[in-house]
């Protein structure tokens, strides 16, 4: 576990995820901000209300000397709520590539540390073989050209013989602006939508690998247990549709709009002043009953007790 002193500043950090990303540095203004530090709460609690659980049942949890790690933690949510519901000898680590959305440390529970990793490169050698359970949640922007093994290999070092990997993500293909009133108009989601796929096809982000991450996991030599897809149900409709022109604007007002005035968008995007309309447009449908919804798909892979 690193510590404190051990981080790097939070700007060189989010330069380096963004030679990663092959964006050039500075990194997205928007993944930097305290309301994206919100963002990350409330997207959490959402998720939690749809499926109902933050480890799946059907993950055996050794007692006592439970170890988990939760990778990429943000602002380590998941883990401070899993607390709650353990043994309180389980050990709780949290890593990220900065320590700018944790909570102050006498807010953690005594059994959460929170500390630095980056996901993308070797595991420090201390970590290796070191948890029961592996979690991640929410990295689908981080998997590049439709190939999930790199991350997964630094996952899977992680676990123990015999440990769980709980991979939690958000499939961004399976988006399609909705309304059950056909006089209700979603155009402009339509072309949020449109210009989304564009630009993630561009970044090498087709989300197709994540309809086949049971495969791959397989393939991986983890046992693939319940390859789980739902989508947002209609009780949760609304806070999942409103977060995202809240998500948009935002993004909109940090990034696209430097990046129109600096003539860096992909040929065919639309201005700034048309992304500017097209914000406040989509929160005008949503407000009518425009649905924007995804799938939530929640994997578990199993580490062979035994290492052929
Ligand atoms: C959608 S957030 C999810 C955070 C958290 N897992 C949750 O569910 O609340 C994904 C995070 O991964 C972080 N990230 C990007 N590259 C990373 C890297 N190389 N190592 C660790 N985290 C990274 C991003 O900064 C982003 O905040």
């Amino acid at each position: 576990m690193a510590t404190e002193a051990e981080y790097r500043p939070f700007r060189q950090d989010m330069d380096a995820a963004a030679r990663y990303l092959s964006i050039h540095p500075p990194l997205p203004r928007h993944l930097t901000t305290k309301f994206f530090t919100n963002m990350l709460y409330l997207q959490h609690w959402m998720r939690y209300t749809e499926v109902g659980f933050l480890i799946h049942p059907s993950v055996h949890l050794p007692t006592p000397g439970l170890k988990v790690a939760d990778v990429a933690c943000g602002t380590g949510i998941w883990l401070i709520e899993l607390a709650k519901q353990v043994p309180k000898d389980a050990q709780l680590e949290g890593f990220y590539i900065s320590s700018a959305h944790f909570p102050p440390k006498d807010e953690l529970p005594e059994n959460v540390k929170l500390g630095y990793m980056d996901m993308m490169q070797s595991v420090p050698e201390n970590l290796l073989a070191q948890y029961d359970i592996v979690h991640v949640r929410g990295v689908v922007l981080y998997v590049f050209n439709d190939d999930p093994s790199e991350l997964l290999a630094n996952f899977m070092v992680l676990l123990k013989p015999g440990g769980y990997l709980c991979w939690d993500d958000l499939d961004l293909a399976a988006h399609n602006p909705k309304t059950s009133d056909p006089n209700v108009s979603h155009e402009i989601a339509d072309k949020i939508e449109e210009f989304g796929r564009m630009w993630f096809k561009t970044q090498g982000l087709p989300f197709s690998w994540l309809r086949s991450l049971d495969t791959t996991l397989t393939s991986h030599g983890l046992e693939a247990l319940v390859p789980h897809s739902q989508t947002v149900s209609n009780a949760g409709a609304r806070p999942w549709t409103l977060m995202q022109p809240m998500a948009n604007r935002h993004f909109f007002e940090n990034d696209i709009n430097t990046m129109c005035e600096a003539g860096k968008m992909p040929p065919g995007s639309p201005s700034a002043e048309e992304w500017r309309e097209m914000s406040e447009g989509l929160i005008e449908e949503c407000r009518e009953g425009v649905r924007l919804l995804m799938d939530i798909v929640y994997i578990v892979g199993r580490k062979a007790v035994e290492q052929k």
